[in-house]
């Protein structure tokens, strides 16, 4: 297990049935598919095969439909589950050796839970509720107030920290939830459709309120969704399974640029591309002219491209010359580059994503892409945007439709 990995799984089975290490296993192992194995031993394939690591301050998202093995493989990480075969890596500890009270401190220490439907005591207050993990850990009330109070910020409920749990909304009790996986502030988080039961709107909060709270305490958080465009939102890598296997893991971008299988075409389908594809993607070396150049030089180094820049003696762009302008201008006899030089052309960052610079783009001209200095390490066009969503719908397409067999 190297340094920068938290949580590892190695060559991971679990077999429901009486006898799960007898021949269900035999077979899952030789590589026969879930059903199959279930016809020939009445017994369950939960999981097969599951191997993956998650990096320390990373969001990983297991993702796949009902069935697929997702609750399976988030508690075998707090040995909710044991395991019939492989290996789990926690911190470097084999969590299948751990019983006890090594095991309940190690859940305690180490990770939080948040559920579905996360069940609150009505008779508690919200305060009493985000610190009930803290209170059974034996830590002393003003201590656990503090952790609870913070965590309550930290989602947005602070002001309802002596309210009774049934004065508030299905989505804030959600919240209490993930306050009360937050308040003992573990390294890791699991979340098994934490968001799952919540109208789009408050769902969509939800994410991007975790988005901010990861971004702030940089946790290590272990989600699970049945929904590809919440795990391709929040996870820095997501893995798709199905029955009971992994199908491919990959950052989001991988996922929909390279679907590993008709499978995941399928699933990518239906989302926005242009959501998740970003600039750096695609962005092609700037070509860049004096603003002394002439016309017809300027011309030359733009080629078949769609214009090129000035740049400042910082490497910052001030000027665009979009080709079109200086081929006309250079027909209707101008010569120098300053008689067509944009000055208000635009500018993105290279993590921006299509979605946000599809305005921009939609004007005609290419976009400067700048770092966090302001330096010119790139440029865009329209074309090329519409040319990489265009290769993606056609891989999509290309795949047999092997899908939902
Ligand atoms: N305790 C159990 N006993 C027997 N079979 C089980 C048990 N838990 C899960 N399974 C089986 O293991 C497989 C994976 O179930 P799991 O709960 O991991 O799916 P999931 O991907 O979380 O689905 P969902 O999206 O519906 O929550 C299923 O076929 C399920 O029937
Ligand atoms: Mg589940």
């Amino acid at each position: 297990m190297s340094e920068d990995e938290i949580i590892k799984l190695e060559s991971v089975y679990k077999i429901f049935g009486p006898q799960p290490r007898g021949r269900a296993l035999t077979l899952a192992k030789s590589g026969m598919k879930k059903n199959d194995v279930q016809a020939a031993t009445d017994h369950v394939v939960g999981m097969t095969d599951v191997s993956f690591s998650v990096k320390r301050g990373e969001t990983f998202v297991i993702m796949g439909l009902s069935g697929s093995g997702k609750s399976t493989a988030i508690r075998t990480v707090n040995k909710l589950h044991d395991i019939t075969d492989g290996k789990v890596l926690v911190d470097g500890v084999d969590v299948q050796a751990l019983t006890g009270t090594a095991l309940q401190e190690f859940r305690r220490e180490k990770m939080g839970m948040v559920f579905q439907h996360f069940a609150l005591f009505p008779h508690r207050s919200v305060i009493d509720n985000t610190g009930y993990g803290l209170k059974v850990q034996g830590v002393e009330k003003s201590a656990r107030n503090e952790a609870s109070m913070n965590a309550l910020r930290l989602v947005g409920l602070e002001s309802f920290a002596h309210n009774s749990p049934r004065e508030l909304s299905g989505g804030m009790q959600q919240r209490v939830g993930l306050a009360r996986a937050l308040a003992a502030d573990p390294d890791i988080l699991l979340m098994d459709e934490a968001f799952s039961a919540l109208d789009p709107l408050i769902r969509r909060q939800m994410q991007d309120e975790m988005l901010d709270i990861q971004e702030a305490l940089h946790k290590t958080i272990l989600f699970i969704t049945h929904d590809l465009n919440e795990a391709l939102r929040i996870g820095d890598r997501v893995c798709i399974m199905k029955d009971g296997a992994v199908v491919q893991i990959g950052t989001p971008e991988e996922i929909l640029t390279q679907p590993a299988t008709g499978y995941v075409a399928e699933f990518v389908q239906d989302v926005d591309q242009g959501r998740v594809i970003d600039v750096k993607t695609i962005m092609v070396d700037a070509i860049t002219t004096d603003a002394d150049a002439t016309l017809g030089q300027a011309l030359d180094a733009i080629g078949e491209r769609f214009g090129a820049f000035v740049v400042d003696k910082d490497g910052r762009p001030t000027g665009l010359v979009p080709r079109e302008d200086a081929v006309k201008a250079l027909a209707s006899g101008s010569t120098d580059v300053s008689s067509v030089l944009v000055k208000d052309f635009d500018s993105t960052g290279a993590k921006a994503t299509f979605n946000d610079v599809y305005a921009e783009a939609g004007k005609g001209r290419s976009l400067a892409v700048v770092d966090d200095d302001g330096k010119l390490i790139g440029a865009i066009h329209l074309r090329d945007i519409m040319k990489e969503m265009g290769r993606v719908e056609r891989l999509i397409d290309g795949f047999e439709r092997e899908v939902f067999m």
